[in-house]
């Protein structure tokens, strides 16, 4: 929305009269989200060394059993790994199974709240902040296309909700060495991934929408102790930092990656114990 004529410098597209460093944060957001797209297209484009389980990486990986949460479930044959291994036909080195999966996360990520707001602002300066000169003067919010497609939000939301039980079962099983049940830092790794991915699904504008029965206003009504309203009062608590969840649980899902990507190549050792 364009900001207040009064508060406009009339120097045409990022104009104010703000003296403040308006513009570190849309850059810092536009460099973490391109640094992102970038390092997560290429991991999903290579295909491989994504879970240590698998033979090529036995010996590099020390026994452990831990699953790049880009992959995850991991779906082809030949990925032993969990109940949906091997549900689609097809031969690891064949495709790459990230194109199965991360269209639910990112389209979940793309169509949410926050980072709608964040990425407006740092790809299309539309605001590029408050009381900022925007490079257009007509605003149509997202009642057309192609932004009327981010009403689709809340049908992501069933997917990523599946995705936190997946990546909280692959945490548990990266507790299982091929020793038998330890503890090793990719365990850890895993385990705040999982964590951090549910604080940000749990914060949810539409999960809140959901679980509070589509009410508009909780607090017309006093005293309520309904199922719907308990629901709605926790999605409410990890919704007050749905930003720090989001940026928390982006960096750390890409970190996860990394991790595992370097202990299944052999670059890195995990340290682990096996009781
Ligand atoms: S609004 Fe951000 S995940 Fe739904």
């Amino acid at each position: 929305m364009a900001a207040p004529t009064e508060q406009r410098d009339e120097g045409g597209i990022f104009g104010t009269q703000r003296e403040d460093l308006w513009w570190v944060p849309p850059t810092i957001i536009a460099i973490g989200f391109t640094a992102f797209i970038v390092y997560s297209t290429w991991a999903a484009w290579v295909g491989e060394h994504f879970f240590t389980g698998l033979p090529e990486a036995a010996a590099a990986a020390q026994g452990t059993n831990y699953l790049s949460p880009f992959y995850s479930p991991c779906l082809l044959q030949g990925c032993e790994h969990g109940f949906l291994a091997g549900v689609i036909p097809l031969e690891i080195g064949t495709i790459s199974p990230a194109f199965f999966i991360l269209w639910a996360p990112l389209g979940f990520r793309a169509t949410c709240y926050y980072y709608r707001k964040a990425y407006y602002r740092s790809y299309f300066a539309d605001p590029p902040a408050c009381a900022v000169d925007e490079p257009r003067d007509d605003y149509q919010g997202e009642t057309s296309f192609p932004f009327i497609l981010q009403n689709i939000h809340r049908y992501f939301l069933p997917f990523s909700l599946a995705l936190v039980g997946f990546l909280t079962y692959d945490a548990i099983l990266a507790f299982k060495f091929s020793g038998g049940w330890g503890i090793g830092v990719g365990s850890i790794v895993l385990s705040l991934n999982a964590i951090l991915l549910a604080t940000y699904t749990f914060g949810c504008h539409s999960l809140r929408h959901l679980v509070g029965g589509g009410k508009d206003c909780f607090t017309c009504d006093e005293g309520d102790e309904t199922v719907a309203k308990k629901s709605w009062d926790f999605v409410t608590f990890w919704n007050e930092n749905h930003m720090l969840w989001a940026w928390l649980s982006l960096f750390w899902v890409a970190f996860a990656d990394l991790y595992v990507r370097l202990v299944s190549m052999g670059v890195i050792q995990d340290l682990h114990i096996v009781f």
